[in-house]
């Protein structure tokens, strides 16, 4: 383990903005981690956790210490005949993890195939697509607290899931350290492909399974969403705003193909991405920030743009969408 100065954060984050952390540490094994955060961790008023970087934005360098739990590991810790319960450490990369339950057949996880990021960060904003929530397979998570360095199992229900939002973006933000996560998963999975562009996809396919789920979900993926390896962006970078129904139709009068999906706990949701077209900013490019053309959801980095460059370009879209629809757009993405 070595605490490195004034590195460049490029490699360890998908936005690809060119900026340093003024410490960094990557943590490989648990005793090394528990032995860093009893001694050198409180050295450093100014700390963050950094898992995969791959919902994060840096508006400048990172005048602290970075940690980055890199603990691998999966272990079968029960099986049935009808679910297996499966831990992850904190530091497996989340498709990957994903991979090795569809490859064993297992089901739950194979709507969020392709969804980037680490293991430890799925709970944080309860990762979510084509009608699956990680919070649905979750059975607890593991942590640290790390002011007492007590070992913390949250069960599923303590963990205040939400949309894109639990305890740990919320109420205990900065709080604990994830270093494992639990999930059931299910031998004869009942299979969630009732999402338009998921059915249509799997019409390609002779079998309706969860590894051909999986392979649709991430052609479709591989289509709309562009590569962070390619092109810099950190996936949606706008929540789905929920507004009232009242709101919703009087945007109707004027928009009669606006789409709404009617949420359980009242009020509409509206898709960011639809809102964000119709105000004329799909496939914009300022400089080296834009929309990307086939997911206006997903701000990119073109090459050199700066996180300013891109806040004040997400504000822009912020400021339309609110003149147009008097609609307000959560940032999704973790702004440092
Ligand atoms: N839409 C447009 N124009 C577009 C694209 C989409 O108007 O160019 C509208 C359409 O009405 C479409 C609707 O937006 O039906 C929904 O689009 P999509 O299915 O692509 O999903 P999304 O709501 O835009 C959410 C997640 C994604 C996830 C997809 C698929 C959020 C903030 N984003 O996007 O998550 O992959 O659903 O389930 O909820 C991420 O979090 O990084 C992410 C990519």
């Amino acid at each position: 383990m070595q605490i490195l100065e004034n590195t460049a954060l490029k490699p360890f984050h998908t936005f690809g903005i060119n900026c340093n952390a003024r410490f960094l540490v990557t943590i490989e094994s648990y005793t090394e981690l528990i032995s860093f955060l009893k001694t050198d961790w409180n050295n450093y008023p100014h700390r963050m956790i950094l898992g995969g970087g791959s919902n994060v934005l840096f508006t400048g360098d990172y005048e602290g210490l970075i940690l980055r739990p890199q603990i691998k590991g999966i272990e079968l810790i029960e099986e049935t005949s009808e679910t297996v319960t499966v831990r992850a450490m904190c530091g497996e990369v989340w498709d990957e993890f994903v991979n090795y339950t569809v490859e064993r057949g297992w089901g739950g996880l194979e709507n969020l195939s392709q969804i980037p990021g680490n293991v430890g960060a799925c709970p944080i904003q309860n990762i979510g697509a084509y009608g699956v929530e990680v919070k649905e397979t979750i059975q607890w998570v593991e942590c640290i607290e790390l002011t007492t360095l007590n070992q913390v199992k949250f069960w599923n229900e303590e963990c205040g899931f939400d949309y894109r939002n639990s305890v740990f973006k919320s109420s205990l933000k900065g709080k604990y350290l994830i270093t494992a996560v639990v999930f059931k998963l299910q031998k004869s999975p009942a299979l969630k492909t009732k999402y338009a562009d998921v059915e249509r996809e799997l019409e390609k396919y002779e079998k309706v399974d969860v590894k051909s789920v999986r392979a649709a979900i991430s052609a479709i993926r591989w289509r709309k969403l562009p590569d962070p390896l390619c092109i810099g962006n950190a996936g949606s970078f706008f929540k789905n705003p929920v507004i009232s129904v009242p709101h919703y139709k009087e945007i109707q009068e004027d928009y009669p193909t606006v789409p709404g999906y009617p949420q359980a706990d009242a009020g509409i949701k509206v898709p960011a991405a639809w809102l964000i077209e119709n105000a004329c900013y799909k496939g914009v490019r300022e400089g080296d920030v834009g929309t990307s053309p086939t997911q206006p959801l997903v701000i990119v980095n073109y090459g050199d743009a700066t996180g300013e460059e891109i806040i004040t370009f997400a504000r822009k879209i912020q400021k339309q969408i609110h003149e147009m629809f008097g609609v307000e757009l959560e940032m999704e993405v973790n702004v440092v």
